[in-house]
Protein backbone atom coordinates (compact mmCIF):
# COMPACT_ATOMS: atom_id res chain seq x y z
CA UNK A 1 0.00 0.00 0.00
CA UNK A 2 1.17 3.55 -1.18
CA UNK A 3 1.84 6.26 1.95
CA UNK A 4 -0.85 8.48 3.07
CA UNK A 5 -0.09 12.09 0.96
CA UNK A 6 -0.49 14.88 3.84
CA UNK A 7 -0.63 18.27 3.47
CA UNK A 8 0.15 20.14 7.05
CA UNK A 9 -1.46 23.86 7.64
CA UNK A 10 1.22 26.63 9.56
CA UNK A 11 0.97 29.80 9.98
CA UNK A 12 4.31 29.92 12.28
CA UNK A 13 7.37 28.78 13.94
CA UNK A 14 6.30 25.06 12.41
CA UNK A 15 7.67 23.16 15.34
CA UNK A 16 5.24 19.98 15.41
CA UNK A 17 5.44 20.15 11.68
CA UNK A 18 8.72 19.40 12.36
CA UNK A 19 7.84 16.23 14.34
CA UNK A 20 5.72 15.05 11.66
CA UNK A 21 8.37 16.02 9.19
CA UNK A 22 10.93 13.96 11.21
CA UNK A 23 8.56 11.11 12.49
CA UNK A 24 7.70 10.39 8.30
CA UNK A 25 11.29 10.25 7.14
CA UNK A 26 11.97 6.81 8.26
CA UNK A 27 11.39 4.24 5.76
CA UNK A 28 8.14 2.54 7.05
CA UNK A 29 6.45 5.43 7.99
CA UNK A 30 3.11 5.04 6.71
CA UNK A 31 2.90 8.45 5.61
CA UNK A 32 5.24 11.10 4.02
CA UNK A 33 4.37 14.78 4.01
CA UNK A 34 3.99 16.26 0.50
CA UNK A 35 3.39 19.70 0.92
CA UNK A 36 3.50 22.21 3.90
CA UNK A 37 1.04 25.69 3.14
CA UNK A 38 1.46 28.42 5.47
CA UNK A 39 -1.32 31.58 5.51
CA UNK A 40 1.47 33.44 6.65
CA UNK A 41 4.16 34.71 4.11
CA UNK A 42 7.00 34.94 6.92
CA UNK A 43 6.03 32.11 9.12
CA UNK A 44 9.27 29.97 10.21
CA UNK A 45 8.33 27.05 9.63
CA UNK A 46 8.42 27.53 5.51
CA UNK A 47 12.26 27.54 6.00
CA UNK A 48 12.19 24.82 7.94
CA UNK A 49 9.90 22.26 5.82
CA UNK A 50 12.08 24.37 2.01
CA UNK A 51 15.17 23.22 4.54
CA UNK A 52 13.57 19.49 4.70
CA UNK A 53 12.89 19.37 1.11
CA UNK A 54 9.10 19.83 1.32
CA UNK A 55 7.39 21.37 -0.84
CA UNK A 56 6.03 25.01 0.28
CA UNK A 57 3.26 27.18 -0.98
CA UNK A 58 1.52 30.56 0.40
CA UNK A 59 -1.58 31.14 0.60
CA UNK A 60 -1.87 34.73 2.34
CA UNK A 61 -5.63 34.98 3.61
CA UNK A 62 -5.00 38.86 3.16
CA UNK A 63 -4.87 38.45 -0.14
CA UNK A 64 -8.82 37.28 -0.33
CA UNK A 65 -11.81 38.63 0.00
CA UNK A 66 -13.46 36.49 2.16
CA UNK A 67 -13.04 33.42 4.18
CA UNK A 68 -14.76 31.40 1.53
CA UNK A 69 -12.36 32.53 -1.26
CA UNK A 70 -9.02 31.69 1.32
CA UNK A 71 -10.86 28.38 1.98
CA UNK A 72 -11.20 27.71 -1.50
CA UNK A 73 -7.42 28.46 -2.57
CA UNK A 74 -6.38 26.20 0.13
CA UNK A 75 -8.66 23.39 -0.88
CA UNK A 76 -7.01 23.92 -4.99
CA UNK A 77 -3.33 23.89 -3.39
CA UNK A 78 -4.07 20.70 -1.12
CA UNK A 79 -5.56 18.75 -4.03
CA UNK A 80 -2.91 20.29 -6.59
CA UNK A 81 -0.31 18.57 -4.24
CA UNK A 82 -1.93 15.30 -4.30
CA UNK A 83 -2.57 15.50 -0.76
CA UNK A 84 -5.18 12.78 1.07
CA UNK A 85 -4.88 14.02 4.42
CA UNK A 86 -4.18 17.54 6.44
CA UNK A 87 -2.54 18.18 9.44
CA UNK A 88 -3.37 21.17 11.30
CA UNK A 89 0.27 22.76 12.96
CA UNK A 90 -0.23 26.04 14.27
CA UNK A 91 -2.35 26.57 11.81
CA UNK A 92 -4.01 29.99 13.66
CA UNK A 93 -7.50 30.99 11.14
CA UNK A 94 -10.37 29.90 11.62
CA UNK A 95 -11.50 27.23 8.21
CA UNK A 96 -15.16 27.82 6.93
CA UNK A 97 -17.47 24.59 7.68
CA UNK A 98 -17.24 23.68 3.78
CA UNK A 99 -13.60 23.57 3.76
CA UNK A 100 -14.38 21.58 7.01
CA UNK A 101 -16.86 19.27 5.29
CA UNK A 102 -14.70 18.50 2.31
CA UNK A 103 -11.87 17.61 4.65
CA UNK A 104 -14.37 15.59 7.20
CA UNK A 105 -12.23 12.67 8.86
CA UNK A 106 -9.41 13.34 7.00
CA UNK A 107 -8.33 16.74 8.55
CA UNK A 108 -6.72 16.63 12.34
CA UNK A 109 -5.41 19.04 14.87
CA UNK A 110 -3.51 19.11 17.35
CA UNK A 111 -4.32 22.16 20.45
CA UNK A 112 -2.50 22.51 23.72
CA UNK A 113 -4.74 21.40 26.65
CA UNK A 114 -6.52 18.62 27.57
CA UNK A 115 -9.71 18.97 25.28
CA UNK A 116 -13.05 20.31 25.99
CA UNK A 117 -11.28 22.34 28.55
CA UNK A 118 -9.76 25.42 27.33
CA UNK A 119 -10.01 25.33 23.79
CA UNK A 120 -9.29 28.73 21.93
CA UNK A 121 -6.39 30.71 22.76
CA UNK A 122 -4.31 31.50 25.89
CA UNK A 123 -4.82 27.51 26.74
CA UNK A 124 -1.50 27.34 29.72
CA UNK A 125 -2.40 30.80 31.28
CA UNK A 126 -5.89 29.88 31.61
CA UNK A 127 -4.87 26.74 32.94
CA UNK A 128 -3.07 28.23 35.84
CA UNK A 129 -5.83 30.43 36.65
CA UNK A 130 -8.22 27.70 36.88
CA UNK A 131 -5.96 26.19 39.25
CA UNK A 132 -6.15 22.82 37.44
CA UNK A 133 -3.67 20.23 38.22
CA UNK A 134 -2.85 18.58 35.38
CA UNK A 135 -3.07 20.43 31.55
CA UNK A 136 -1.95 18.81 28.43
CA UNK A 137 -2.45 18.50 24.63
CA UNK A 138 -5.05 16.73 22.15
CA UNK A 139 -4.57 15.38 18.63
CA UNK A 140 -8.46 15.43 17.26
CA UNK A 141 -10.01 15.22 13.89
CA UNK A 142 -11.48 18.67 12.88
CA UNK A 143 -15.37 19.61 12.85
CA UNK A 144 -16.78 23.27 12.47
CA UNK A 145 -17.14 24.48 16.39
CA UNK A 146 -13.26 25.46 16.87
CA UNK A 147 -11.35 23.10 19.01
CA UNK A 148 -13.56 19.91 18.49
CA UNK A 149 -14.01 16.66 17.24
CA UNK A 150 -13.21 13.12 18.02
CA UNK A 151 -9.98 12.79 19.85
CA UNK A 152 -7.76 10.41 18.65
CA UNK A 153 -4.46 10.90 21.50
CA UNK A 154 -4.41 13.05 24.57
CA UNK A 155 -1.08 13.43 26.89
CA UNK A 156 -1.50 14.72 30.26
CA UNK A 157 1.42 17.11 31.95
CA UNK A 158 1.30 17.50 35.49
CA UNK A 159 0.82 21.49 36.85
CA UNK A 160 3.97 22.39 39.13
CA UNK A 161 3.78 25.06 41.80
CA UNK A 162 6.24 27.43 39.68
CA UNK A 163 5.12 27.04 36.51
CA UNK A 164 4.16 30.23 34.62
CA UNK A 165 2.39 29.74 31.25
CA UNK A 166 5.78 29.99 29.07
CA UNK A 167 7.87 26.91 31.51
CA UNK A 168 4.11 25.16 30.75
CA UNK A 169 3.93 25.35 27.18
CA UNK A 170 7.44 24.18 26.88
CA UNK A 171 6.42 21.07 28.55
CA UNK A 172 2.99 20.84 26.89
CA UNK A 173 5.44 21.59 23.69
CA UNK A 174 7.45 18.47 24.61
CA UNK A 175 4.20 16.53 24.76
CA UNK A 176 2.97 17.74 21.34
CA UNK A 177 6.04 16.86 19.46
CA UNK A 178 5.37 13.10 20.63
CA UNK A 179 1.83 12.59 20.23
CA UNK A 180 1.10 14.13 16.81
CA UNK A 181 3.51 12.03 14.89
CA UNK A 182 1.75 8.99 17.05
CA UNK A 183 -1.90 9.97 16.08
CA UNK A 184 -0.70 10.59 12.59
CA UNK A 185 0.45 7.13 12.23
CA UNK A 186 -2.54 5.16 13.95
CA UNK A 187 -4.40 7.43 11.22
CA UNK A 188 -2.37 6.39 8.36
CA UNK A 189 -1.92 2.88 9.67
CA UNK A 190 -5.83 2.66 9.33
CA UNK A 191 -6.48 1.98 12.72
CA UNK A 192 -8.44 4.93 13.48
CA UNK A 193 -12.66 4.10 13.02
CA UNK A 194 -15.23 7.23 13.96
CA UNK A 195 -18.16 5.66 15.61
CA UNK A 196 -20.67 8.10 16.91
CA UNK A 197 -18.15 10.63 17.07
CA UNK A 198 -15.98 8.77 19.11
CA UNK A 199 -12.51 7.88 17.14
CA UNK A 200 -11.60 4.27 18.25
CA UNK A 201 -8.40 2.76 17.88
CA UNK A 202 -7.92 -0.97 16.72
CA UNK A 203 -5.44 -2.92 18.48
CA UNK A 204 -4.87 -0.12 21.14
CA UNK A 205 -5.28 -2.04 23.80
CA UNK A 206 -2.07 -3.57 23.30
CA UNK A 207 0.86 -4.08 25.86
CA UNK A 208 2.89 -0.58 25.69
CA UNK A 209 0.46 1.17 23.54
CA UNK A 210 -1.91 3.71 25.18
CA UNK A 211 -4.23 6.40 23.68
CA UNK A 212 -2.45 9.05 26.30
CA UNK A 213 1.16 10.28 27.18
CA UNK A 214 1.90 7.51 24.57
CA UNK A 215 5.41 6.69 24.98
CA UNK A 216 7.06 6.91 21.10
C1 LIG B 1 1.25 24.67 19.30
O1 LIG B 1 1.40 24.74 20.70
C2 LIG B 1 -0.14 24.23 18.91
O2 LIG B 1 -0.67 23.27 19.81
C3 LIG B 1 -0.90 25.52 19.00
O3 LIG B 1 -0.03 26.48 18.45
C4 LIG B 1 1.31 26.08 18.68
C5 LIG B 1 2.05 26.08 17.37
O4 LIG B 1 3.41 25.86 17.55
N1 LIG B 1 -2.13 25.44 18.31
C6 LIG B 1 -3.24 26.08 18.69
O5 LIG B 1 -3.30 26.79 19.65
C7 LIG B 1 -4.43 25.83 17.78
N2 LIG B 1 -5.65 26.14 18.48
P1 LIG B 1 4.30 25.28 16.37
O6 LIG B 1 4.09 26.22 15.18
O7 LIG B 1 5.70 25.36 16.88
O8 LIG B 1 3.84 23.89 16.08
Amino acid sequence: MGKLKVGILISGRGSNMQALIDSCRSPDAPAEIALVLSNEPTAAGLRRAAEAGIPTRVVHHRDFADRAAFDAALHRALVGAGVEFVCLAGFMRLLTNDFVERWRDRMINIHPSLLPAFPGLNTHARALAAGVRFTGCTVHFVRSEMDTGPIIVQAAVPIRPEDNADSLAARVLEAEHRIYPYALRLVAEGRVTIIGERAIIAGAEAPGETLFNPVP
